[in-house]
């Protein structure tokens, strides 16, 4: 996993509680990255410590000459609060690499349709994902659905009709607002099956070969998922993303409720025993005991570290990685738990 301190080239205020970082690139090398995926940033915290969130690139590698994430503020959000008020150009910040398997893979002489869905911040990834089409794929048409509250809190509006005169025949938006003005002439609501359903078949979907990428909150992933259920489409042409949609960055775990605990942790056909403190997570203590254990992001998103708890209890600070049913099986993401229990014994593959 590589680490770069990136000098931020601009901040744009893209709308009241969004803003657009661009990074430029390492003078040593061009940051190489796929449309859709994300880059972790991590930032100091007044008692000594790095707090790291994951966030998609707006930026798109096919026509955008820097790396530029775009961070919507979330109450209580310790990194999202702090990259929209406190950096301004020419800082630095610590970065980790791009990764992530949600992304969009380009092939010249496709001749296809690419559906986006996407509410409020989620945005951020497709605006990567429509943008390298449009330019990668000259045979391919988009089409994008995009939630918002209101007029004002749609992120990139002016970026979007740009792109929509550019590209005529292209690529189409379709707004839709839950608590529009009265001047708002366009559909209004929330994303869900029923609407969708209508807007694809208006477009002319072809459920066989079309590809669908999604990002926003659990409700409209679900919604959709039935439609693609339903018309029974291959899960290789869906696509979905969860980080993006607007959540709490609050951390789940009281960190009142924590103590110093030993852990037994399985991997490699070796048992490691460690102690682990109340400020460290479980991967931490296990890395400044110089315990080889796999990691990418740290910040509960890649799943590099996934184990299973086969006793004793565990707590995570995000839950966001893995699925409902990840969860009740007993799987955790090491970056971000704590033992609350004695007696933890954590398997990894
Ligand atoms: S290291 Fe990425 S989820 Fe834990």
């Amino acid at each position: 996993m590589k680490t770069y301190f990136l000098q931020v080239k601009e901040v744009i205020q893209e709308t009241a509680d969004t803003v657009t970082l661009s990074f430029w690139h390492p003078i040593s090398e061009q940051i190489k990255y796929k449309a859709g995926q994300f880059i972790t940033i991590s930032i100091p915290t007044s008692d000594g410590k790095k707090v790291k969130r994951s966030y998609s690139m707006s930026s798109s590698p096919a026509t955008d000459t820097a790396v530029a994430v775009t961070v919507k503020r979330v109450p209580n959000g310790i990194v999202s609060n702090y990259l929209n008020d406190n950096v301004h150009t020419g800082d630095f910040l610590e970065v980790i690499e791009p990764m992530g398997s949600f992304f969009f893979e380009p092939s010249e002489n496709a001749n296809r349709n690419i559906f986006l869905f996407g509410a409020g911040s989620g945005i951020t990834p497709l605006i990567s994902i429509a943008k390298t089409v449009l330019k990668t794929e000259p045979n391919t048409k988009v089409h994008l659905l995009y939630g918002n509250r209101s007029e004002e809190s749609i992120i990139f509006k002016k970026e979007l009709e740009i792109l929509e005169s550019q590209f005529k025949d292209r690529f189409s938006v379709q707004y839709i607002l839950s608590q529009p003005g009265s001047t708002w002439v366009g559909a209004k609501g929330r994303i869900n099956q029923a609407n969708t359903t209508i807007w694809l078949k208006d477009a002319c979907v072809d459920f066989k070969k079309d590809n669908f990428f999604m990002c926003g909150p659990e409700e409209m992933m679900d919604d959709l998922k039935r439609i693609f259920e339903l018309y029974e489409v291959s899960k290789s042409q869906v696509h979905y993303e969860r980080f993006n949609a607007p959540m709490q960055e609050e951390d789940t775990v009281n960190t009142d409720e924590l103590k110093k605990q030993t852990v037994k942790v399985i991997y490699d056909g070796d048992t490691h025993e460690f102690v682990v403190e109340p400020h460290q997570t479980i991967l931490e203590a296990a890395l400044e005991q110089d315990i080889d254990l796999p990691y990418s992001c740290q910040a509960g998103m890649c799943t590099a570290c996934l184990g299973k708890c086969t006793d004793g209890k565990v707590k995570m600070d995000e839950e966001e990685g893995l699925t409902e049913k990840e969860i009740a099986q007993g799987y955790i993401l090491t970056c971000v738990s704590h033992p609350m229990s004695e007696g933890v014994v954590v398997e990894i593959d």
